[in-house]
């Protein structure tokens, strides 16, 4: 992605698709990996570098069905980049207090881009992650991410926190692959209702907002 956004590669000459012995994972996707020159983004100035990612992606989109975009955890350029390109967001979020206060600032950066650069951005839900059910203080930001999406965005299905991430990691495989019945699960419903366009599992411990 550094030699796409940085240096004008076409993004199919950065694709490590299905035949490359680069991608380990199996599944039916291609990969373009990021890289740390991507650190260099934040300095550049170019005239509509915010577009730069939508632009790189044109070649792509007909010829996937989904693109998925990872952006960093902060809210720089690569992060505009990134919802200024996408059709749809999901923030994912640990239910961590500190964690949760960021996402007022994230909304007001989705709102900017909506109204300057992408006015098709659907904010699709807030995902809470690392979850403990039994703890008090998880519960307590679970119910305060509510509040603050009531009318905005649904609150998904939270993923319990689960020593299945780290060990999948480990091992190079993917969560879900590796113990398919463990927290990871959330995350194929997830996938499944956006594949088929259907409703995003909704977190089921806090009421729901209305739909504005
Ligand atoms: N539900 C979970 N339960 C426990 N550990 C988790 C869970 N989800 C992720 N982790 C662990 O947290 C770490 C970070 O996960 P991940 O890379 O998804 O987060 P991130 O916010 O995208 O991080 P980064 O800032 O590096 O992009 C990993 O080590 C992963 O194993
Ligand atoms: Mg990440």
């Amino acid at each position: 992605m550094a030699h796409v956004i940085l240096r004008d590669l076409p993004l199919e000459q950065a694709i490590y698709g299905q035949d490359s012995p680069l991608l380990v994972a199996r599944g039916g996707f291609d990969l373009v990996p990021s890289h740390i020159d991507l650190a260099e983004t934040d300095g550049r100035r170019e005239p509509g570098f915010d577009v730069a990612l939508r632009e790189a992606l044109e070649v792509a989109r007909e010829r996937y069905d989904f693109i998925v975009l990872d952006a960093p955890p902060n809210l720089g350029m690569l992060t505009v980049m990134g919802l200024a390109a996408a059709d749809e967001v999901i923030i994912p979020v640990r239910t961590e207090p500190y964690d949760s206060m960021g996402v007022g600032l994230i909304l007001g950066t989705i709102s900017k881009v909506q109204r300057r650069l992408n006015p098709a951005l659907r904010l699709s839900g807030i995902l809470p992650t690392q979850f403990g059910a039994r703890k008090s203080v998880d519960r307590e930001v679970l119910e305060h991410l509510a509040a603050v999406m009531a009318g905005k965005a649904p609150v998904l299905e939270p993923v319990q926190a689960s020593a299945a991430f780290g060990h999948a990691a480990r091992n190079g495989r993917i969560a879900l692959e590796a113990s398919p019945s463990s927290a990871a699960a959330v995350y194929g419903r997830l996938a499944a209702a956006l594949v088929t366009g259907s409703a995003l599992p909704y977190a089921n411990l806090v009421p729901q907002p209305v739909e504005a």
